[in-house]
């Protein structure tokens, strides 16, 4: 990982026909991760796509494949998605009924951690376990689709995390936001401490390239 800010292009809102293609175009103008949303139509009502895609997109990318598992009981999966290629596995505080021993299991395995949390989730459930977390990801929206708006009263719950982290002494510690970041929230959403950015529908609609150019360009102000 070279840049301290990344974008991290959501594949589900990528044309999946022309899958191969979009990464390209992607890795060309410079994204160094790509966010896979894992649904299992029980976490979620929607269902995805799992490991058989994280390893073609393994075979064909070194970007950092970002697994955002939106998935009842993740810890069963661990040991396969690192197979199947993911650098770091993100799983739900709500869906994991012993957090502490699935985060163990991911850095077992090589990985690094991710804890997401639901809009309605208090930021007091990451304060035990900051040592074994390397990425917070706060839902910007209710999780299982793309698309939808972003929830206003996160960009508060960003600040709060940043201010968390800074006073527990994890100022490094990444704060990746997801769901409803476009032109209208990316202002807000860097203003209050996120340095990792997921963007669904505003990467993949239109011209993907001219959309990761707005992206880097407001990232670049903060690096
Ligand atoms: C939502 C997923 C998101 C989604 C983001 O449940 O976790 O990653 O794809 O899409 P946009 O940016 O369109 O809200
Ligand atoms: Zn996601």
């Amino acid at each position: 990982m070279s840049k301290l800010y990344q974008l991290s292009p959501s594949i589900l809102s990528a044309d999946f026909t022309k899958l191969g293609e979009q990464v390209d175009i992607l890795k060309n103008s410079g994204v160094e991760w790509l966010h896979v949303d894992v649904m299992d139509g029980s976490f979620v009502p929607q269902i995805s796509f799992g490991q058989p895609v994280i390893k073609s997109l393994r075979k064909k990318t070194d970007q950092f494949l970002d697994v955002h598992m939106m998935v009842d009981d993740p810890g069963r999966y661990v040991a396969d998605m690192k197979a199947s290629g993911a650098d770091l596995l993100c799983v739900h505080a709500e869906a994991c009924t012993h957090l502490d021993r699935v985060l163990s299991q991911i850095h077992e395995n090589g990985m690094k951690t991710g804890v997401a949390l639901n809009p309605a989730t208090p930021l007091s459930v990451l304060d035990y376990i900051l040592d074994k977390t390397d990425m917070a990801l706060l839902m910007s929206v209710n999780p299982g689709y793309g698309g939808q708006s972003y929830i206003p009263y996160i960009t508060k719950k960003i600040a709060d995390l940043r201010k968390k982290l800074t006073d527990a002494g994890y100022p490094d510690m990444m704060v990746e936001v997801d769901g409803g970041v476009n032109s209208q929230t990316i202002d807000e959403v860097l203003e209050a401490g996120a340095d990792i950015i997921v963007a669904g529908s505003a990467v993949f609609k239109g011209d993907i390239a001219k959309n990761v150019a707005f992206f880097e360009e407001k990232m670049a102000k903060y690096r």
